[in-house]
């Protein structure tokens, strides 16, 4: 409960001062991603899969794996997408928020922080 509580704060945070980040593009920032990926990730899967797949429930290797299967790299492309975004936007103001992100970008910063907070990361990422 606690954790959730804190993983919320940061969160919220995150989208109330969102100068405080540096939205570089290319390699992927992780900080960007997972906002989106609570945004958007995790609250599809509570709702679909009836857990929010941690990036902390699989290892750095197990992840690389995953985006390079067919079934992983369609799975991004579809849900990191400009169209996708659009589609949730009315209701998901991260959604909105990020629309004019290009999709490889976006992707990348979705990589980075399943990498980044991987289960054998030295900073796994357990809450959502
Ligand atoms: C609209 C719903 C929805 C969205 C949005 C969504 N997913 Fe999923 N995801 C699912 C469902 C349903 C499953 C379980 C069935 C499957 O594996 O396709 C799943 C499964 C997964 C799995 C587990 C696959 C495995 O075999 O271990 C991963 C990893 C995953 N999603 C990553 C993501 C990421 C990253 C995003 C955001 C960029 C995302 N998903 C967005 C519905 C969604």
């Amino acid at each position: 409960m606690r954790a959730t509580l804190t993983c919320l704060f940061a969160a919220s945070a995150m989208l109330i001062f969102p100068a405080a980040e540096s939205f570089a593009e290319g390699d992927g920032n992780w900080k960007r991603g997972r906002i989106y990926y609570r945004a958007a990730c995790t609250s599809c899967h509570t709702e679909e899969v009836g857990e929010s797949i941690s990036p902390a429930s699989k290892k750095i290797a197990e992840w690389e794996a995953w985006i390079e299967t067919p079934e992983g790299a369609e799975h991004l492309a579809e849900y990191v997408s400009q169209e996708y975004r659009a589609s949730i936007a009315p209701d998901n103001k991260v959604a909105e928020k990020f629309a004019p992100i290009g999709n490889d970008d976006l992707w990348a910063d979705i990589r980075a922080f399943v990498i980044y907070g991987a289960k054998d990361s030295a900073t796994p990422a357990t809450c959502n």
